[in-house]
């Protein structure tokens, strides 16, 4: 008797950190963001067989299980799919739900697998577009730089509105990423700032006026390689975030405790109220992260995109290639 051979298709997508500009960025201001070398990979098998997840093959420290059932319908209408003919897994070693872009990276890696089950062959730009439409469920108003970053895998200035710019980091930027343990969701920090805002609009402006000429600020630095100058403009960038209400006393500490351990500079990333900070380092991370382990908190080494070492190096499973053959 022949057996029908299971269809199963693999995606994997990058998580991000945003370097400068959260928050701000909704409101129309620059912010500056990078993809990272963790993932999340979604696996789509014909409904039938079987969606082992690839944890092992990525190196499972993060989530593993089937794909949120509202994500899933939303991109299976979008690309076309019967969701009653698939099963989905997946599994990330990228950490969940603490501002490093994971709902944006199951979105982007979604649609990819979903769009090649169904032989479509999308362009980046109507990932990243179906990826935003997923978005509005996990985060209701996203600004869009999330699917962004994760959908190109680059360093990028983003401002709503216009075109993104890809930037190249004149020398590696390394950083070390702590995670709080307080839950958190972005949706829940974002909204709480636009309620604050419409009460206080004259109070909010100036300050995303602020974090809008530090991130300017920091691309030049970036792009000259000036990791002296980039930590105190993201120090600054904090302690804006912490006027605007998203921080906290964990992410304050932690903040705290890299400076003091050496670093160039620290700040939360991401949706904040918990989460993760990332603190940029003159080169020795291993000192931070057992600064960070011996306090309590996991913290890890990351590389982002946009320099000599970027996802590239990290990718030692070689399995990341996108669409055009280009490595991420
Ligand atoms: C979340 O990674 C970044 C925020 O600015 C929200 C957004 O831009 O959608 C907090």
């Amino acid at each position: 008797m022949m057996t029908a051979t299971p269809h199963v298709v693999r995606s994997a997508a990058p998580g991000k950190v945003i370097l400068l500009g959260e928050h701000a960025v909704v409101y129309g201001r620059a912010a500056l963001a990078a993809s990272i070398d963790r993932y999340v990979e979604v696996t789509v098998t014909r409904a039938g067989g079987s969606a082992c997840p690839a944890a092992v093959a990525v190196g499972a420290v993060g989530a593993t299980g089937p794909v949120p059932i509202q994500a899933l319908r939303r991109a299976a209408e979008l690309t076309g799919v019967n969701p009653a003919e698939l099963e989905t897994a997946v599994s990330a070693n990228l950490p969940v739900g603490v501002g490093l872009g994971s709902s944006a990276a199951l979105s982007v890696a979604l649609v990819r697998a979903l769009a090649e089950f169904a032989g479509q062959a999308l362009a980046d730009s109507a990932v990243c577009a179906r990826a935003f439409e997923l978005e509005k469920i996990f985060h209701g108003f996203p600004s869009g730089i999330d699917n962004t970053v994760v959908t190109y895998c680059c360093l990028i200035a983003f401002r709503r509105g216009s075109a993104v710019r890809p930037l190249v980091a004149g020398r590696p930027v390394p950083l070390v990423v702590a995670l709080g343990g307080a839950p958190r969701e972005t949706q829940k920090t974002v909204r709480g700032l636009r309620q604050r805002w419409e009460i206080r609009p004259e109070l909010y402006e100036p300050l995303f006026d602020e974090i809008d000429c530090l991130v300017s600020a920091a691309e030049s630095a970036i792009g000259t390689g000036d990791l002296q100058r980039l930590g105190a403009l993201m120090n600054a960038n904090h302690a804006l975030l912490q006027r605007l209400g998203v921080s906290t006393g964990e992410l304050d500490e932690m903040v705290a405790l890299a400076r003091a351990s050496g670093a160039l500079g620290a700040k939360l990333t991401g949706g904040g109220g918990g989460g993760a900070v990332i603190c940029l380092c003159h080169g020795d991370r291993e000192r931070l992260v057992e600064a960070f382990t011996r306090a309590g908190w996991h913290a890890f080494s990351t590389d982002i995109a946009g320099q000599d070492r970027g996802i590239d190096a990290a990718d030692d499973a070689g399995r990341f290639e996108r669409r055009d053959g280009a490595r991420a």
